[in-house]
């Protein structure tokens, strides 16, 4: 089941089982018992159905505080604002797993000396969210052609103006697992570990002899890299290179020392 689907059956079950108990005369009269009971059931569903460990707090902590700020009487616009917000920046997040957090301009750098040099190379940034990677790589390899692919519009529709004087940088909305990725030297990816094998699997199928596949943070499950990058950044990255199967290494064509 779909962590999204699990947090409703939980909040679902919360309620079912406080209005059950309610009803037949078993909760203590009063609103904290209510809330309560609610919470705690809705935390121990989520446990049941195998949920990630801080699923029971978001469970524990969602109706008190619906019902804390029920008491502020915040007119019902701003919660339809904020949502608005949220869906905008995360979109299908709820689904792929995959929220936006950015690259850092040291990641780009690495990346950057990783790209073949003397001919034009050809980059393609697996959800390019608000085009953190894409721009301080352009300024440092104006001879490469950089792609994007970004499935949430708000962040998309910032990278397109953040990106509006960078020739080199051509950006999509849409989903990447739906467009080829025969035509790149490298494909970089900065996701969560939920997609990486699916990730893998179309790399295998796809990418182009001596082409790389980079993932910032999350390793391909049951794969060994080809080499990991330390990047001397704040987050301390580890780039995990990997050289899809069927594939051949050049070092020389890939530029790396
Ligand atoms: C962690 S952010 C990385 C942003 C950017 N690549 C960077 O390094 O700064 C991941 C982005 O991938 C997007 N995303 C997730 N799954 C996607 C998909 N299947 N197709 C397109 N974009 C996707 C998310 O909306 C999010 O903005």
């Amino acid at each position: 089941m779909a962590p999204a689907l699990k947090a409703l059956v939980a909040q679902v079950t919360g309620w079912l089982v406080t209005f059950g108990l309610a009803r037949s005369g078993l909760l203590p009269a009063g609103l904290l018992a209510i809330v309560l009971t609610q919470a705690l059931t809705a935390a121990a569903t989520a446990t049941a159905l195998g949920s990630a460990p801080w699923w029971r707090w978001i469970h524990l902590g969602f109706t008190p505080l619906v019902i804390g700020a029920l008491q502020l009487e915040i007119a019902p616009g701003w919660y339809l604002a904020g949502f608005t917000g949220l869906v905008l920046v995360y979109w299908s997040s709820f689904r792929t797993q995959v929220p936006l957090f950015l690259s850092s301009r040291a990641t780009a750098a690495a990346v950057a000396g990783l790209l073949p040099r003397g001919r034009p190379g050809h980059l393609l940034d697996l959800g390019s969210g608000t085009g953190a990677l894409l721009r301080p790589l352009a300024r440092l390899r104006p001879d490469l052609r950089l792609e994007g692919v970004e499935s949430a519009p708000a962040p998309y529709a910032l990278s397109r103006w953040l990106s509006r004087k960078s020739p080199t940088i051509a950006l999509a909305r849409g989903d990447f697992f739906q467009i080829p990725w025969s035509d790149y030297d490298l494909v970089y990816a900065f996701l969560s570990p939920a997609p990486m094998a699916q990730v893998w699997e179309k790399a295998c199928a796809e990418m182009r002899p001596g082409a790389l596949l980079v993932s910032n943070s999350f390793p391909v499950p049951g794969v060994e890299p080809e080499r990991v990058i330390e990047v001397d950044d704040p987050r301390r990255t580890r780039l995990y290179c990997y050289i899809p199967a069927g594939t051949e290494w050049h070092k020389g064509r890939i530029g790396v020392p």
